[in-house]
């Protein structure tokens, strides 16, 4: 049925109301939404004419209609167990969210990607594409976004890089690809963290046979057991603000050791901050770059975890003796990152947006993770230990007795939360085990609280079913259920 004046009026005055619609948006002409909704000019012109009428509305003369830029509205009354004004409720429905999994790990929030704002900014880069951005990208990358990168990580993340040393890549696997090119590394030794993340330590598996590993502990990677063990390395791969997986920040005294290495040896240390941006309760950490005095870092930054993964979209920050080699192999084996996404790129970060969106992420993220880490101490008060860390996007739930962490994993799978097993992100033989959660889509507390029931009694039959062999096994009484 075709809406008649009033449900067209009811509609808008709710929007204006709950906020939907802001002081100074614009609506649709009467033209096009009378054409949308099938419906007669009149009728819409009536909904419009009632809402300018009492100052919802004003109109613009041939500029069109907007929201009253005067409206003050009350605030709206939040129901105790509403959480949709600190946390924007999901945009997307239960079959659309499906599709991603739930506590999928190390995604932003899709439901926060700034759209609207994005959609503005493509359609002006459209707009100005000029004949000379038709053809191919510039190989290191659009120079307005190289510039705008390099003065947010100026400001940002402490590093005193110039935009020549930026090059825009097309993620991760780009990234190492272009850097085991470039130093045709290959044959030499590779060290990595450990645990470290699962797809760099395949990647380097399968390109470097003289790959090692250097364990993690509550400061980062163990400077001393790499100077023990692998002082000769010609390259490291690190993650010093976020360690990946467990979370924990490199120390200060570690950063100069490691630097200290690396400038002595002439070894190269490949830092991946892939999601440095997120702290909550103190201020962010600068990079290891910030004191790379000796210019031995080869910095990675990504846009998949401040933005969108399938953006495609990161980049390096290159030490200076390394640009000129790096332009000569480029030169043959590049051919530039997609312009568009580039120019909307660069219109985001030098018009400032990035830096309020990373501020309400980081709000949203720290409300969020307050949900699962909730969720996980009033369901899973036996089962686990979480050790909070500063920041990041994904928390580890810790087994307290039991080593079944891939077989939990693969249960919670099948109850579509995306869960990883923390013991596959280790190379060697005496991992730890638990669960690496994803809590940046997770819109509530009961949101948490659903989900993480999911798999809750078959957990508890799966770990004391675990508890109650190995009790067998070695003759011990077994510890009763939770
Ligand atoms: C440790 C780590 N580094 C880097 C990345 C970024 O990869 P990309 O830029 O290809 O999305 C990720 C993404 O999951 C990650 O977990």
């Amino acid at each position: 049925m075709k809406p008649g004046y009033r449900a067209i009026y009811t509609q808008y005055r709710e929007s204006i109301i709950r906020g939907l619609l802001k002081p100074g948006d614009k609506v649709p002409s009467v033209r096009v939404l009378a054409s949308e909704l099938g419906v007669a000019r009149k009728t819409v012109e009536t909904a419009w004419s009632i809402l300018v009428g009492e100052g919802f509305l004003v109109s613009d003369g041939a500029r069109g209609t907007r929201v009253n830029p005067q409206l003050v509205l009350p605030p709206v009354k939040r129901k105790a167990s509403d959480n949709s004004l600190s946390t924007p409720a999901s945009v997307f429905g239960d079959a659309e969210r499906k599709q991603t999994g739930f506590l999928r790990l190390g995604i932003p929030a899709l439901d926060a990607f700034p759209s609207k704002k994005w959609l503005l900014l493509s359609a002006k880069a459209v707009r100005a594409l000029h004949p000379g951005e038709m053809l191919a990208p510039p190989l290191m990358g659009y120079a307005p976004l190289r510039d705008a990168i390099a003065h947010y990580l100026n400001v940002s993340r402490g590093l005193a890089c110039s935009p020549d040393q930026v090059v825009i890549t097309g993620g991760y696997q780009h990234n190492l690809r272009l850097i085991l090119t470039l130093l045709a590394c290959t044959q030499q030794k590779v060290v990595y963290e450990e645990p470290g993340y699962f797809l760099g330590q395949r990647i380097l598996e399968h390109m470097c046979p003289q790959l090692h590993s250097v364990p993690v502990d509550n400061d980062g990677l163990d400077i001393n057991y790499l100077l023990r063990n692998h002082r000769d390395a010609h390259f490291i791969f690190v993650t010093p603000s976020h360690q990946s997986p467990l979370a924990v920040t490199l120390s200060l005294p570690r950063r100069q050791q490691l630097l200290a290495w690396a400038s002595q040896r002439n070894s190269w240390i490949v830092e991946d901050d892939y999601d440095g941006e997120f702290h909550y309760t103190r201020k962010v950490v600068p990079a290891l770059k910030s004191l790379d005095n000796d210019d031995r870092v080869i910095y990675m930054g990504t846009f998949s975890k401040t933005m969108l993964p399938s953006l495609r979209t990161s980049y390096l920050v290159l030490p200076r003796v390394l640009l000129a080699p790096f332009k000569q192999t480029a030169e043959l084996i590049e051919s530039g990152q997609p312009l568009l996404t580039q120019k909307i790129l660069a219109a985001f970060l030098g018009e400032g947006h990035f830096y309020k969106h990373l501020k309400k992420m980081r709000n949203l993220y720290s409300t969020r993770r307050g949900f699962v880490l909730g969720a996980l101490a009033e369901i899973y008060p036996l089962t686990f230990d979480v050790e909070v860390r500063d920041g990041g996007m994904h928390i580890i739930a810790f087994l307290r007795d039991s080593t079944q962490d891939v077989a939990l994993a693969q249960l919670w799978q099948r109850h579509e939360l995306q869960v990883s097993p923390l013991s596959e992100w280790y190379r060697g033989s005496s991992p730890r085990y638990g669960l690496i959660i994803g809590y940046t889509n997770v819109t509530s507390a009961e949101e948490a609280i659903a989900l993480l029931q999911r798999p809750a009694q078959e957990t508890q039959a799966l770990l004391t079913d675990g508890s109650r062999q190995v009790a067998e096994e070695r003759n011990i009484p077994c510890r009763g259920k939770q």
